[in-house]
């Protein structure tokens, strides 16, 4: 099977770092993110992958042309300006005339994507969205079933009504006849315009909720919380990246991910801290709770205090407290 991942957003609210980078190329343990729903699809058998992109896509085209799993063919169909979620599904399968999975660029998941599948095709819908329960809806907007698991009804954000429900999960399965009623070339949303409508006005738009691990890496907060999950999954709550040369009496407390060719200064006290590539921390530097995008320089005896986020190339002289 295909599948469309759509890449080319702005990650506002991952500034700074997504100033110099496209969301997708960030790193999670100093992979880019792009690798992990590549990896993902190509285990449940998808071999064609075209990436909607946009913002900055020549660094992404860059990282997959180094490091894209084998046997996956991937394309990428830039945008000139952005088309929106929907305008940019359509513009990048509207070739495919079969079904295909569509996946947000900024999530992480790892669900049975087949079981999704076998879904899709025993209720033969038109198109499938996978659905993740979240205890506070009242930052995305929610969906509610029928008891065949039809959608019966997109709810808009309804910011102070906090309860659990039913969320939109950013990956769905495509008909041919669900793209079809895709605009095409005209900048459209598929969370606000295109799902909405194809659920009031046509049969065959099903939710499929999932378990298993899902997260929606779009945020600060969240990117975070993403190093903390795969962190915990793996060895343990520590990465160094290769060619990082650590000194002398250096503290590395909590979560710390480091990247490659980094230099941490004798006696530095690094703790719950994401730091990128060729990054230097000067002697005796406090670096805590932090993200340091690449190439940052943090002088001697600073202080980088918790929600700390330094974009590319940022400069902390010796001393100074942030
Ligand atoms: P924010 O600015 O922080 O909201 O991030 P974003 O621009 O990535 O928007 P959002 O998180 O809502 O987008 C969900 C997914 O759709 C992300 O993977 C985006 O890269 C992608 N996306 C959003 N808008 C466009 C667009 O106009 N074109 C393309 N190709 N992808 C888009």
């Amino acid at each position: 099977m295909k599948a469309v991942i759509l890449s080319g957003g702005f990650g506002t609210r991952l500034r700074p770092l997504t100033l110099s980078q496209p969301k997708a190329v960030l790193p999670i343990l100093n992979k880019p993110f792009c690798l992990y729903p590549l990896e993902w699809l190509a285990r449940h058998g998808v071999r064609n992958v075209t990436f909607a992109t946009g913002y900055r896509s020549a660094s992404l085209a860059a990282v997959l042309a180094k490091e894209k799993p084998r046997g996956v063919s991937v394309l990428l169909k830039t945008e000139n300006r952005p088309l929106g979620t929907g305008g940019a599904l359509r513009r990048a399968s509207v070739k495919y005339g079969e079904r295909f999975f569509v996946l947000n660029g900024d999530i992480l998941a790892r669900f049975n994507l087949s079981e999704m599948l076998g879904f899709h095709l025993k209720k033969k819908a038109i198109l499938t969205l996978a659905l993740v329960k979240v205890p506070d809806i009242s930052r995305y907007g929610s969906v509610s079933l029928k008891r065949d698991g039809e959608i019966q009804r997109f709810a808009e954000k309804q910011p102070g009504l906090k309860r659990s429900g039913l969320v939109n999960a950013g990956i769905y399965i495509f008909e041919p006849e669900a793209l079809r009623r895709i605009p095409s070339l005209i900048p459209c949303s598929l969370e606000r315009d295109v799902f909405p409508r194809l659920a009031e006005k046509r049969r065959g738009v099903f939710g499929f909720p999932i378990h298993g691990y899902w997260k929606d890496v779009g945020t600060i907060a969240s990117y975070r919380e993403a190093h903390e999950d795969l962190l915990r999954g793996s060895s343990g709550r520590l990465l160094i990246g290769k060619g990082t040369r650590i000194g002398q009496k250096v503290k590395l407390e909590g979560m710390v991910s480091i990247g490659r060719r980094c230099r941490i200064g004798d006696g530095a006290r690094i703790q719950d801290s994401i730091i990128l590539d060729d990054v230097r921390i000067g002697k005796e530097a406090r670096v805590t709770e932090s993200i340091l995008s690449y190439r940052c320089r943090v002088g001697d005896r600073s202080k980088l205090e918790a929600g700390t986020v330094l974009g590319e190339g940022s400069r902390i002289s010796e001393f100074s407290q942030c």
